[in-house]
């Protein structure tokens, strides 16, 4: 099997195999999309002989860490042909990615998992968690804060990335685990004209909070669905996305979403693991947590520059016992000294304060899961006492990671 780059001209061919392990049928303007989508992507095939019979796709983002932003690839249209899975072709593929992205300085790579089983043995881990949220609308959305009286104004989609793009870059500055767009990525992935996993949405509406010409002060995407009379089912208002600067401009658009006329149920999906919604609703009944799901898959390429890349809640000074069954270099034993400053993080041979897998610090690397939970699951070996404690204040981050676009 050739490991090597999918040429421009191979892009149908690989489109094709991601068809049909995933077993889709799409039309030509989707295929259109999808050949777009790819052409910056890093693309790596599994050549067997003239058949391409491996395919992996990488976009160039930027994902927002603690303290500051990286890039990171994120791993798509993951494909092995049927006649050729279970060997190694997969394994094969990820192991040139990892290389790359070392030679290249992209300390960490991303994915959103279909088949959680697939990806924990190459060491991604779910780092940032989604909730879902029904909200039942047919009576007035309860509050226990006052919303934000300033005016609500509908955005054109095709305007959103000059309007609430800098609203969404000025999030991931304080949130980890969110991925930069460019007007293209708001366009045609965000905010695409038809929802692709329910024909009978809307297009996406975007509703925005603050005076004319001052600072937005919030926005939401959304799309509606009208409800059946004959069965008695409210029509539905789907939120993709809110964001506020404080609890007030957020009750004044969760109030709009839940107030839309002609609908009697909210869902928002991928909330974030804090969403103070939850809190300042006055009844839990009326709003609830229906469900609660892995959302960025990361993996620690270069833990030494990962950790130094990132900031630190707390100081810390740890030995670290790594292990990595697929890249050497980050295997071993490592002194962690984190202060406010920054972070160390160099090869010694005292004894280790805890020992993990690679697996494990991606999963806390955004601050999204605390060692001390998976010393109590058994994945982590804490050897002195005290030390998970030690190392989740250091990680802490708040807010949470949190990310929603699901690639
Ligand atoms: C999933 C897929 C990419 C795996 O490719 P592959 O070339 O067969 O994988 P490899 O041979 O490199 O397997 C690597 C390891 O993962 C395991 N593995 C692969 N797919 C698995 C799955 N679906 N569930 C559990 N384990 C799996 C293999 O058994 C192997 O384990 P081993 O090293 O202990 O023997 C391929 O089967 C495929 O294209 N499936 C359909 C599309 C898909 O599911 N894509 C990923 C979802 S986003």
């Amino acid at each position: 099997m050739d490991i090597r780059d999918v040429p421009e001209a191979h892009l149908d061919r690989a489109l094709e195999l991601a068809y049909l392990v995933f077993h889709e049928k799409p039309d030509e303007e989707k295929r259109k999309h999808h050949r777009e989508l790819m052409r910056p992507c890093e693309r790596i095939g599994a050549y067997d002989g003239d058949t391409l019979a491996g395919f992996v796709a990488a976009h160039p983002f930027t994902l927002s860490v603690p303290g500051g932003e990286l890039p990171c690839p994120g791993l798509t249209f993951v494909s092995v042909a049927p006649t050729h899975r279970r060997r190694g072709v997969l394994s094969a593929m990820i192991a040139e990615l990892f290389r790359r992205a070392t030679a290249q300085g992209r300390p960490l790579a991303a994915l959103w998992a279909s088949e959680d089983a697939i990806y924990g043995r190459f060491g991604f881990a779910p780092a940032t968690q989604g909730l879902s949220v029904e909200i039942d609308s047919r009576r007035p959305l309860a509050l226990r804060v006052d919303p934000d009286e300033r005016p609500l104004r509908l955005v054109d989609p095709a305007d959103a990335p000059a309007v609430v793009g800098p609203y969404f870059d000025a999030t991931r500055a304080v949130r980890a685990g969110r991925i930069a767009r460019d007007a293209e990525r708001w366009r045609g992935e965000w905010l695409p004209e038809d929802a692709e996993e329910d024909a009978e949405l809307s297009p996406p509406r975007i509703v925005a909070l603050g005076d004319p010409g001052g600072p937005l002060a919030g926005y939401a995407v959304y799309r509606t669905k009208g409800g059946n009379d004959d069965t008695g089912t409210p029509g539905v208002v789907r939120v993709d996305e809110l964001e506020a600067d404080d609890a007030a401009g957020a009750a004044a658009l969760w109030r709009y979403i839940a107030s839309i006329d002609l609908t009697g149920t909210v869902r928002a999906w991928g909330r974030p693991v804090d969403d103070p919604l939850l809190l300042f609703a006055a009844d839990r009944d009326q709003v609830r947590v229906t469900g609660l799901h892995p959302g960025l898959w990361v993996r620690l390429i270069d833990v030494r520059a990962a950790l130094t890349a990132r900031a630190w809640a707390a100081g810390a000074d740890l030995v670290l016992e790594v292990r990595d069954p697929h890249l050497a270099a980050n295997a071993g034993r490592f002194r962690l000294t984190a202060t406010a400053r920054g972070c160390a993080y160099e090869p010694t041979g005292d004894a280790p304060d805890l020992t993990l897998d690679v697996r494990e610090l991606s999963a806390c690397y955004l601050g999204g899961t605390r060692v001390r939970h998976l010393v109590r699951a058994g994945l982590v070996d804490e050897h002195t006492a005290g030390a998970a404690d030690r190392l989740d204040a250091a990680l802490r981050t708040d807010p949470a990671p949190h990310t929603a676009d699901e690639f």
